[in-house]
């Protein structure tokens, strides 16, 4: 099998031995050129510059995150000189403050990261640190995922769309975003999704008597649970029918969370018909026809 390589720029990950460290020197988890001012903003760093066991996991965690978001960023700025990237449900704009200061800092052209989180003191937060830290290519906007559909404080375009754990159907509303704004990758890590499970439940009754598989969510934990499952699977039947290829795997290294998984899609502009009619399929087997609005497919 053929051994996996680091990316040239990526960072030496620390070993799940160091993990067990209460707080030790960061030089090896650290690369050359990255703010320590904004890894002690962000409480990665202590005060006096060191990494304790929960930042170094969090740090990790952005990182192999990273991994996934770079060739992606590079593939679209080498074809037209410049990225446009919007974090939906941005919290304190972890990620995007780490996607800048490793990969968008070192541009001088128009690239963009654009924060859209509802919490206004967030949003300032964000705006002060990025104005300190000379971060011009940020900026931060207070509107919920959906309002960002129609805003017009945001491009017309942009190249990237990013969720991460944002809130119940915050993620398809990203997704929603990411179609409208022609984004040629999207990649999302679903949060809980509560929408699906309660329709599941609504209609379980009728459900029974005509489809032995509801059995997998007769029983309420298990309704949250397909819920949660069929939601992922939707979602991606909903990308593959606007043309994207997708693929789902696991953002290893967020021991802390148990929504860890990673959706991510490349516009391909690949055949719809398939992909929708089983998207139609799945959601008339299950008795989810009213959720064909969220999931839609033209
Ligand atoms: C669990 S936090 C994740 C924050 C960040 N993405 C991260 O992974 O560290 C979810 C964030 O999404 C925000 N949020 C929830 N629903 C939202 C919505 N509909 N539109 C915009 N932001 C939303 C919340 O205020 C919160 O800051």
């Amino acid at each position: 099998m053929a051994k996996k390589s680091r990316a040239p720029n990526a960072p030496i990950a620390s070993t799940d031995s160091s993990d067990q460290k209460p707080e030790s020197s960061a030089k090896h988890d650290i690369r050359p050129g990255q703010s320590l001012e904004l890894l002690k903003e962000l409480h990665i760093l202590t005060r006096d510059g060191k990494l304790n066991q929960d930042s170094r996991r969090k740090l990790k965690q952005v990182y192999h995150l990273f991994q996934f978001i770079e060739p992606l960023l590079a593939e679209i700025h080498t074809k037209q000189g410049s990225v446009t990237l919007v974090d939906h449900g941005a919290g304190k704009s972890y990620l995007g403050f780490i996607l800048y200061d490793l990969y968008f800092k070192a541009l001088r052209d128009r690239s963009h990261i654009f924060g859209i989180e509802t919490r206004a003191e967030l949003v300032e937060k964000s705006e002060e640190l990025a104005a300190r830290l000379g971060f011009d290519g940020m900026s931060f906007v207070n509107l919920s995922v959906a309002e960002s559909i129609t805003s017009d404080r945001l491009p017309e375009t942009v190249d990237i769309v990013t969720a991460l754990h944002a809130c119940n159907t915050a993620t398809d509303d990203a997704i929603h975003f990411a179609l409208q704004k022609k984004a040629k990758s999207i990649v999302v890590v679903p949060c809980c999704q509560a929408e699906v499970a309660s329709v599941l439940r609504k209609n379980k009754g009728h459900s029974l008597s005509k489809n032995v598989l509801t059995e997998m969510w007769r029983h309420p934990l298990h309704t949250r649970e397909f819920g949660s499952q069929i939601t992922n699977v939707l979602r991606c039947l909903q990308l593959e029918s606007h043309g994207y290829q997708v693929s789902v795997t696991e953002l290893v290294g967020w021991e802390h969370s148990m929504k860890n998984e990673l959706i991510i899609a490349q516009f391909k502009d690949l055949p719809r018909g398939k992909p929708a009619q089983r998207l139609s399929d799945v959601l008339e087997t299950l008795g989810l026809e009213e959720m064909r609005e969220r999931f839609f497919t033209t």
